[in-house]
């Protein structure tokens, strides 16, 4: 059986070393599927060293004949394959201001990757769901103590709930292969969930219990992390982050980049949505107060970015110039211009601007 591969490249920024937290350079990623090693990495624990020779899934719980599969029954059951962009709740934290705590992400918590795998659905259907489960917790094999508050008093797992209806989409793998190889390490190996068109959190790694329950879970990644405040009857609530959000990323220029003046530069980014599809894109190069279309490079693909560009004609005149993309949906969605803070440090779907500077010919004497 295969080993797991080495997980990363050179060119990952390095957001937190252990555990390891690392960032996709967008700028330098030009294809639609996001080379593997440049994939970003959010990881709360350190990465636990399952073996597939051992490795059980356990489907038990609300469900009529509980299930504990080998990696190699997992293998030989029939796999689909899926094209889905990953994006974790919290990136972009880095545009919030005042600053929040939490990895400082900028515009690289994000790719696109092609997953293979088993549909969630077909293994909840031969363990036989039970028609009164609402919900399905996914748990991983990584433990330990997170360390912001409020702090558990001993080491908890990562584990994170899908609405049953969610679970059974066919798009919910549990995969074993990301871009036609195995699983690398620190994204999961040797099995893990992959949930299109929900964050990152919910596509839980190191797969090794899947449990129906028939109460909603309320365990600490869906409520004390990864959560948002709502209203019940005037009243807040806490709820789980779930649906990505319609937002777009200018990739290039870089923030800060330094552009020739009455110059054609190409403007790229991407921009995506959870269960609806992106429809229109539309970049600002005077800070928002005058838009232009901007053109797409990839169709439409539910639950994967679309990648766009747009030539803009730079100023004559040397300064600081602010970009903004906004993307729009096919539910009429338009990405807002701020923070919602219902979200407090997650769901920076807002227009991210992007300061870059013209700088005039350069004289001799420099
Ligand atoms: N699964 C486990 N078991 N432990 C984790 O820390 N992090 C989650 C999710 N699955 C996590 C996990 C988060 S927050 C994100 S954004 C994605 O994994 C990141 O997946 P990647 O590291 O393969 O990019």
């Amino acid at each position: 059986m295969a080993k797991a591969l080495q997980t990363y490249s050179a060119g990952l920024i390095i957001r937190q070393k252990e555990p390891i937290n690392l960032e996709s350079p967008l700028d330098q990623v030009d294809s639609y599927l996001t080379p593997t090693g440049l994939f970003y990495i959010r990881s709360h624990f350190p990465t636990p060293k399952l073996k597939p020779a051992s490795y059980r899934l356990r489907i038990d719980g609300a469900v009529r004949n509980p299930l504990s599969l080998s990696y190699k029954q997992l293998r030989d059951m029939p796999s689909e394959m899926r094209v889905a962009t990953l994006e974790c709740a919290g990136n972009s934290r880095v545009f919030l201001i005042p600053q929040v705590a939490g990895a400082q992400w900028e515009l690289g918590a994000v790719g696109t990757a092609e997953w293979t795998g088993v549909p969630l659905g077909a293994l909840l259907e031969r363990a036989g769901l039970e028609e009164d489960a609402c919900e399905v917790v996914l748990e991983g094999g990584d433990r330990g103590t997170p360390t912001e508050e409020p702090v558990p008093p001993g080491p908890i797992s990562y584990a994170r709930s899908l609405p049953r209806d969610k679970a059974m989409q066919r798009d919910v793998l549990i995969a074993y292969q990301m871009n036609g190889r195995d699983l690398p390490l620190d994204h999961g190996y040797p099995v893990r969930a992959v949930v299109p068109g929900h964050y990152g959190m919910a596509s839980v790694k190191w797969l090794t219990h899947v449990q129906a329950v028939r109460e909603p879970f309320r365990g600490y990644w869906q409520t004390s992390d990864y959560g948002y405040w709502d209203y019940l009857d005037g009243k807040p609530v806490r709820r789980a982050l779930g649906e990505v959000k319609l937002k777009s990323e200018i990739t290039r220029p870089r923030v800060y980049e330094t552009l020739a003046p009455n110059q054609i530069y190409t403007v790229s980014g991407a921009a995506w949505a959870g269960e609806t599809e992106v429809t229109g894109i539309a970049v600002s190069t005077d800070g928002g107060q005058t838009w232009a279309e901007a053109e797409f490079v990839d169709p439409v693909q539910r639950h994967a970015w679309r990648r766009w560009k747009f030539d803009w004609l730079t100023p004559k005149k040397p300064g600081q110039y602010t970009l903004l993309a906004r993307a729009k949906d096919a539910k009429g969605n338009v990405q807002p211009d701020k923070h919602d803070q219902h979200y407090g440090s997650y769901v920076i779907d807002h227009t991210l601007p992007i300061e870059v500077f013209v700088d005039g010919p350069r004289g001799s004497s420099g």
